[in-house]
């Protein structure tokens, strides 16, 4: 990881006062710092069959769409191995997540699932971030789904891309358009049951690293507040064209 003289964390620290310091305009929470921090949970993790927890989220996927099923590939075997605590978690309180938060084409759920599991077993606000960060680049620049299924449930498809975004709508879209195939098809759903099983498998990949001590951040945060003035990837052409609006600098809730 690229380190330039200053410590991640101190970058994290010094962008997310920005987004602190915003986000409290008017709110009564007491939180005026925003360092990493540990924190206590139940949730314990144990090493997992990297393949088995993909063919797991692919089969759920077509009940449970995208991050019920992350979160099933996960928690399933953990049922097993560890019980506890995950013997009680409810998969289905979060299928609300699908096609990126109630249908609205924000994030892929299959991020906010693996997010979910990442949080409850890291307990440390800075490795799980680090942790989501990477995940977020692996969902966004790799070509997907690579996954291959033992026997395929809804239908065979011939396309990867790259989604360039970890924005659902615009990773489905760019799928659809390579596969020429609509959303409510076979095919579309194939695709994202695939995708789905991917990004469940690369997060125990980064978990059971993890557990043995062996995780380090592969990708740097964005740093995209303290470079750009906004939250963003530096893709800002792909939704405003040549006129990128240039961000406020001036708080006048805040000091710099
Ligand atoms: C996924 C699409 C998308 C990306 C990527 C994106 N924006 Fe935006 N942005 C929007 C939309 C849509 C609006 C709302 C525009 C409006 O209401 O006119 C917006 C609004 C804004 C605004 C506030 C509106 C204004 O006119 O001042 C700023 C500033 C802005 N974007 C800057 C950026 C910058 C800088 C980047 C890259 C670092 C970026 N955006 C990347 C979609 C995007």
């Amino acid at each position: 990881m690229k380190k330039e003289g200053i410590s991640r964390r101190q970058l994290i620290v010094d962008g997310a006062k920005i987004i602190t310091a915003a986000a409290l305009v008017g709110a009564a929470s007491g939180v005026s710092t925003s360092e990493a921090y540990t924190y206590p949970s139940q949730f314990k993790y144990k090493k997992l069959d990297i393949e088995r927890v993909g063919q797991i989220t692919y089969e759920n996927y077509f009940k449970r769409w995208c991050c019920s099923s992350v979160l099933a590939g996960l928690v399933e075997p953990l049922k097993e191995k560890v019980g506890g605590a995950w013997k009680d978690f409810p998969i289905d309180a979060y299928k609300w997540a699908h096609g990126g938060f109630a249908g609205w084409g924000a994030l892929c759920g299959t991020l906010t699932g693996a997010g979910i599991v990442i949080g409850l077993v890291t307990k440390d606000t800075d490795i799980a971030e680090a942790m989501s960060n990477d995940l977020a680049f692996y969902y966004s620049y790799t070509e997907l789904p690579s996954f291959q299924p033992d026997k395929p449930i809804k239908a065979e498809i011939k396309h990867m891309t790259i989604a360039g975004t970890p924005v659902c709508h615009i990773s489905v879209g760019r799928w659809m358009r390579a596969e020429g195939v609509g959303f409510l098809t076979n095919e579309r759903a194939e695709r994202c049951a695939r995708l789905s099983a991917n990004i469940a498998m690369e997060a125990a990949r980064m978990l059971n690293a993890w557990v043995d001590g062996r995780y380090t951040p592969k990708h740097s945060p964005l740093y995209n507040v303290a470079a750009n003035g906004i939250t963003s990837q530096n893709n800002c052409r792909d939704c405003h064209g040549q006129y990128t609006p240039t961000p406020r600098e001036t708080y006048e809730t805040l000091e710099r």
